[in-house]
């Protein structure tokens, strides 16, 4: 019964959430009645043809179909090994406490079997609501299960989970943005609509069972391959597709491992490498130690993401071209807003209802911004926005 009555609660909610604009964040939600209240007739129909309709009513006070009534919200956060988790998590922290919820945040090593164990202790000790940034976002399907046929929502934070309708919604960053901004960049700093070229390129992408990777890797490449095909891009080492630039758990020692092996086989004849496109921060600076000891031609293009205060020293160094900025406050204030509307019975605010299937159907998203970093903007970003002090970047 309370699966059938989830299934209500979450139709309902998907039917009532708007769409709204990235800028909408400030907006203040449509208020509407508790979800148990609003039954739409889809959700009501969608009932109706799993049970008989005395059963339904006999079943489905409205009373029941409310999520757990408590205020303890779970964070679970894959590592501390990368700095934005770091702030992602302790973001949500200081605002769910200062909106007056209590929460447990966990960070699982970056191991699937901690995470899973994490979660469900999150559901056994009252959680009424999951916010869950996952290592592997294909893992988490059976033990999501618990959390469905307990009516608890989950939120799955910057990075979709996948094979579960247990997700009710997706909170992240346009993915596809951050790609076509690597893509945008290194267009404009070669010059390739004038330039003659070939410029030679090598890719470096994310961890492949991360469903941001193939977003970034393909935003990027969808802007590069009418270069790549004129040929004035070409990829010397002939490493192109996803699933052979990929760098499992994004890792700064695997990609660097492998930029060595690229440059000593391509390069070390003094071949000039022009474009490291780099998915994110934590490979770009793998990229950026094979290159500083094994590589002594022209400094290429190095793009990267997350704007980590070593690449920004990079950046600031000249070893780095670019980053992009997710602030990681706004994603953590959308998600805290996210969780009032949801344990209030409110209409959640997403902004994007088409992009992201996880496998079971659309997950209602909220996209936030990416802005695109460099040497020259980076004061205004990071710094006056209090991001960081002068001092972290010393
Ligand atoms: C995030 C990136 C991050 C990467 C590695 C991705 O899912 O969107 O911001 O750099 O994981 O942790």
């Amino acid at each position: 019964m309370k699966r059938k009555v989830l299934g209500m609660v979450l139709a309902t909610s998907m039917v009532a959430a708007t769409l709204v604009g990235c800028g909408g964040g400030d907006a203040a939600p449509a208020a509407t009645e508790p979800a148990a209240e609003t039954e739409a007739p889809a959700a009501e129909a969608e009932a109706e043809a799993e049970a008989p309709a005395a059963d339904a009513e006999a079943e489905a006070p409205a009373a029941d179909a409310a999520a757990p009534s408590g205020n303890k919200v779970g964070v679970a956060m894959p590592t501390k090994d990368l700095q934005r988790w770091n702030q992602d998590g302790s973001n949500m922290q200081a605002e769910l406490e200062a909106a007056g919820y209590e929460v447990d945040l966990q960070y699982a090593s970056n191991d699937v079997a901690t995470q899973v164990s994490q979660i469900e202790n999150m559901i056994n000790g009252g959680c009424s609501v999951l916010v869950i940034a996952s290592i592997d976002g294909e893992s988490l399907t059976t033990v999501l299960e618990g959390a469905k046929s307990k009516n608890i929502p989950v939120i799955a934070y910057d990075r979709l989970i996948k094979n579960t309708d247990a997700i009710s919604y997706y909170a992240t960053f346009d993915n596809y943005k951050v790609g076509q901004t690597q893509g945008q960049y290194i267009v404009d700093a070669l010059d390739l609509d004038n330039a003659e070229g070939p410029f030679n390129m090598e890719i470096t992408g994310g961890s492949p069972d991360d469903n941001n990777a193939t977003f970034f890797y393909n935003g990027a490449i969808d802007v590069l391959k009418p270069y790549m095909d004129a040929g004035k891009i070409v990829v010397p080492s002939g490493q192109i597709d996803f699933a052979t630039v990929g760098t499992p758990a994004w890792a700064t020692e695997t990609a660097q491992a492998r930029m060595e092996n690229i440059l000593s086989s391509n390069y070390s004849d003094g071949t000039t490498l022009h474009i490291a496109l780099c998915s994110n921060d934590s490979t770009a600076l793998g990229v950026e130690n094979a290159l500083a000891a094994n590589y002594t031609g022209d400094y290429p293009v190095v793009t990267g993401q997350d704007c980590d205060i070593a690449n920004v020293k990079n950046m600031i160094d000249g070893k780095q071209s670019m980053s992009v900025f997710k602030d990681t406050r706004t994603l953590a204030s959308q998600v805290v807003k996210m969780v009032g509307q949801i344990l209030k019975g409110e209409t959640v605010e997403v902004n994007d209802t088409t992009t992201y299937d996880n496998g079971t159907g659309v997950i209602p998203s909220y996209l936030c911004e990416p802005v695109f970093a460099d040497a020259n903007n980076y004061k205004e970003l990071l710094i006056d926005s209090g991001y960081y002090t002068e001092a972290d970047l010393q």
